[in-house]
């Protein structure tokens, strides 16, 4: 709620609106005293949502306004590296406003250190946004909150339910530190909307706090999720992901022909098929992919990730584990059609 502090929350439809949001909220925080025309930069990593450059489009500040940092060897963003990009742009007289850091990226859920970024963005004065729009969900299991340690420094926190949590699309949490800035930048009051309850500020206006007039009920969905499942069955249906996706990383490990290139993360494994010879390449990816999902059996999304001691981008398959009804055997046959899909694979190439 946003009763007694600064802050507040708002239930937006998407990720990507709740980044432009805090962009643009952040944005306007910086614009104070700022010189005219100042360029305005932002920060997200290299595997950072698409969401977050293009909330960079909407907002004005051109592709190339939103800084892709590079990442280490786990896929997760160097603070350091973020530190000297921020360091450079203020020298060559831009204005850093603006940082997206990544609990659980798309492409392999690698976590952003919240620490040390945090940090960064104190020293430099930039708007820390946290976008855990999937990995968020396994905060509500005590054992998996370490990943979000250090996001008492975030000015905004954003997650979806949509995605892991069983509540239909859309519904995309959002959190802000310091609604005044999101509120002095989004509010805009015509005759039409004037009332008195607003004018005595007796009511939220949550107009200001997103970008369409118009909400949707988006709240009662998740108080029936929350009502039906409780705090103990929604911690039950995540446990079961990561363990279904443990059972899933051990099949793929005991088997030489395929490998995990980056660590498992949460109910998310990626994996390569290698070949029997361990040469198999992109495209063999590529057509295994293709297969399994012509097969109607199942839905693989690959993407291509730098792995390996040279960082080399390679196509991996992820196999993303979350749906309330995906039993072990499921799991177990999803497998074995991969590893028969692969085999075939190879007879015809
Ligand atoms: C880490 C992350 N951020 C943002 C998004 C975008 O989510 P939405 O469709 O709610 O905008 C996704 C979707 O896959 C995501 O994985």
């Amino acid at each position: 709620g946003s009763g007694g502090g600064s802050g507040g929350g708002v239930i937006h439809a998407t990720a990507s609106e709740a980044v432009l949001t805090a962009m643009v909220a952040a944005r306007a925080r910086a614009s104070v005293g700022a010189p005219v025309g100042a360029e305005f930069t932002a920060y997200a990593s290299s595997q950072a949502h698409s969401s977050v450059v293009k909330a960079g489009m909407v907002a004005g500040l051109g592709r190339e306004g939103v800084r892709a940092v590079p990442v280490d060897a786990s896929l997760a963003m160097d603070p350091a590296a973020l530190s000297r990009m921020i360091d450079d742009d203020q020298r060559a007289g831009r204005r850093p406003f603006f940082v997206c850091a990544t609990v659980g990226t798309t492409s392999t859920g690698a976590v952003d250190p919240l620490g040390p970024i945090g940090e960064v963005c104190a020293r430099h004065r930039t708007w820390l946004h946290v976008d855990a729009a999937y990995a968020g969900a396994a905060c509500v299991c005590p054992e998996f909150r370490a990943m979000i340690s250090g996001v008492e420094q975030a000015d905004s926190f954003n997650f979806n339910p949509h995605k892991w949590l069983l509540t239909n699309f859309d519904c995309s949490l959002f959190w802000t530190r310091d609604r005044a800035a999101l509120v002095d930048a989004l509010s805009i009051t015509p005759a039409y909307l004037r009332n008195a309850a607003s004018d005595a500020g007796a009511v939220i206006d949550y107009r200001d706090w997103q970008i369409p007039l118009g909400r949707r009920f988006r709240a009662l969905k998740l108080w029936f999720v929350l009502r039906h499942y409780g705090a103990e069955g929604l911690r039950a249906h995540i446990r079961e992901s990561v363990r279904l996706a443990e059972v899933f990383e051990a099949l793929v490990r005991a088997d030489a022909r395929f490998e995990v290139p980056v660590p498992r993360s949460l109910s998310l494994v990626c994996f390569r098929y290698r070949g029997p010879e361990g040469d198999a390449g992109d495209e063999a990816n590529r057509a295994l992919v293709k297969a399994l999902n012509d097969s109607g059996a199942m839905l693989i999304t690959p993407t291509v990730v730098p792995v390996g001691p040279g960082a080399v981008d390679r196509v991996v398959l992820r196999m993303a584990i979350g749906g309330p009804f995906t039993r072990e055997e499921h799991v177990r046959a999803a497998w074995g059609r991969i590893q028969e899909a692969a085999a075939a694979a190879v007879r015809t190439s």
